[in-house]
């Protein structure tokens, strides 16, 4: 089955007078070969970068995430996102090109999956999606430090659910301050997490500045990193998927 999500959440500010949103755009389970067909939803400069990619699982990937930008946009702006297309800086973060209106994306993609996040440029905001595989934890194991690896320790037989809440909380870290990996990976580490009613909540131990908030979605793990010092909802989402869990069970693509 295909699930499609849009939606947005607000980030208020901590002293809550001034609230701004984020648009957010997941799609999961994507038809592998449907790319092909709907090819035209891309930008021609998107088109054309997707034709660099050889392999399928790449051209996948590539498509979904965009397809995630383009939903994540129109869901903040209400403009359709056909003239836009996304580019990289420096260190290889996105920067959507031909945006008159100063808004920031991040994205994340695996070859059945698209993430995306479009928010104020003012905002720094970082997401990830990690879909949750055993086989993946001694590769996570190496590269979390021993204090993360005590805390996952603490949390009894959750313990491959947490190592990739972990690992998606740095990742999205690493996005929100556009660094991605290419700084110490330590520099990431997590301070605390604390499991509260459908999501999850990070701090960092170098990077007060930045919060995280995590949710499980169709054996996935999809996560937000935001500054400190907003407010993060993202209860609109989590109810949104609750409403929707029994009906996106059934074998059909599901819009939400
Ligand atoms: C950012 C990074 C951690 C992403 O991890 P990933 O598991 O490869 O892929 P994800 O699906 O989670 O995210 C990919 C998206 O991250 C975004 N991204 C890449 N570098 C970024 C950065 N510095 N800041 C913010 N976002 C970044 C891109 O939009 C990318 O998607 P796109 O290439 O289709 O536009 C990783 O790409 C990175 O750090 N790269 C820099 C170091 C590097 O090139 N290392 C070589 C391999 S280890």
């Amino acid at each position: 089955m295909q699930i499609i999500v849009r939606h947005t959440c607000n980030l208020n500010l901590n002293d809550k007078s001034i609230q701004r949103k984020i648009g957010i755009g997941i799609i999961q389970d994507f038809n592998p070969n449907a790319w092909m067909e709907s090819i035209g939803n891309l930008h021609a400069e998107e088109q054309h970068q997707l034709n660099q990619k050889i392999t399928n699982d790449a051209k996948n990937s590539f498509y979904l995430a965009r397809m995630a930008a383009k939903m994540a946009i129109t869901n903040l702006t209400g403009l359709e996102a056909n003239n836009t297309w996304i580019d990289h800086g420096v260190f290889g973060y996105p920067v959507l090109e031909n945006d008159s209106l100063g808004l920031g994306i991040s994205l994340a993609h695996t070859v059945s999956s698209g993430f995306a996040a479009c928010y104020d440029h003012r905002d720094k905001i970082g997401v990830d999606i990690e879909l949750v595989n055993e086989t993946k934890n001694t590769v996570i194991e190496t590269a979390l430090t021993k204090r993360e690896i005590e805390l996952v320790n603490t949390k009894g037989n959750n313990r491959t659910v947490y190592l990739h809440l972990i690992w998606a909380a740095r990742e999205a870290l690493s996005k929100a301050l556009q660094t991605g990996f290419l700084i110490p990976l330590e520099l990431l580490e997590v301070d605390a997490v604390i499991k509260n009613d459908g999501y999850y909540e990070f701090t960092f131990k170098h990077f007060s500045l930045f919060k995280s908030k995590a949710f499980e979605f169709n054996k996935s793990i999809c996560t937000i990193a935001y500054p400190e010092r907003c407010l993060l909802n993202i209860e609109p989402i989590l109810t949104l998927l609750k409403r929707n869990k029994s009906e996106y069970s059934q074998n059909k693509v599901k819009e939400i």
